[in-house]
């Protein structure tokens, strides 16, 4: 998957689960003292570092992530949205020493941890980079969305998530951590796990068609020889024929940590 699909999903997650961003935004906004500096870590197309600079009016945003075309997307979002005076960016590699970037009373990373090779680093200087009692809000998924209604369907999504479940262990990601006790074991006091349970029915928007395609297309990526040849020619098929389709549900479950320095 290109960088500008990989943006345009992450840019379709932002609208089509429009409800659960809000809710999580809203209540990490609501932690936040007057004036808060805030960073987005392995930020992406800037779904939270936009909405955070959206939520709180006067906070001043540095998003962070590895790559350019990433960060220069984001900063076309944020002319759109007329909030450059408040949006920095970062190109940095979070495996790497860090640049100075705090001290800052909220650090976001959302869906991010996981990509590093080295995530107990990243919390390290995480918790170097807050001002104590600052807070440091960590989201991952649990399993990626599943799109397919009918029983046949949702079995052969069922078959593609195990067999990328093991592409992932094998590449070395740490999906699927206990990002807790992580965050414990890094010097944060855990002080929320929360989990959404996401489960969109029909009728959707058009836009839940798109990211439909591209996040079985993403899922077709790596699977050659790990499925049947039956499995990826209806795989393909799928993908090809979701956009027109009217029955689609979106169902994932994301978790979200609260953890502050003490
Ligand atoms: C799944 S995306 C999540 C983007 C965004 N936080 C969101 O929730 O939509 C992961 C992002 O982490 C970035 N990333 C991966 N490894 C990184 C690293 N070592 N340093 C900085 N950013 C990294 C990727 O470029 C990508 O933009």
């Amino acid at each position: 998957m290109t960088h500008s699909h990989l943006g345009e999903m992450l840019d379709l997650d932002a609208e089509v689960l429009t409800e659960y961003h809000r809710d999580v935004i809203i209540w990490v906004g609501s932690l936040t003292p007057d004036r808060p500096h805030i960073i987005d870590l392995g930020a992406g197309t800037g779904t939270g570092a936009l909405a955070l600079a959206r939520q709180l009016p006067d906070a001043e945003v540095i998003a962070v992530d590895v790559s350019e075309p990433m960060l220069e997307h984001l900063r076309q979002k944020a002319r759109t949205l007329g909030v450059t005076d408040r949006i920095r960016t970062v190109q940095a590699d979070l495996d790497q020493p860090w640049p100075n970037l705090g001290p800052a009373d909220l650090v976001w990373a959302s869906a991010s941890l996981h990509h590093m090779a080295d995530p107990g680093h990243a919390l390290t200087q995480a918790l170097a980079t807050l001002r104590p009692g600052g807070v440091l809000v960590v989201t991952e998924l649990d399993s990626f969305p599943r799109f397919l209604p009918d029983e046949a369907g949702a079995a052969l999504e069922e078959r593609c998530h195990v067999a990328l479940a093991e592409l992932r262990v094998e590449a070395g990601m740490h999906m699927g951590e206990d990002w807790g006790v992580r965050l414990a074991e890094a010097g944060f006091t855990v002080e929320a796990e929360r989990h959404f349970d996401i489960a969109l029915q029909p009728p959707l928007p058009a836009a839940a068609g798109r990211y439909a395609q591209l996040s079985l297309q993403r899922m077709r990526h790596g699977l050659d020889g790990r499925l049947s040849a039956h499995d990826l020619a209806t795989l393909d098929a799928l993908a090809t024929g979701v956009l027109g389709r009217d029955d689609l549900t979106v169902r994932t479950t994301r978790t979200v940590w609260l953890a502050r320095r003490p």
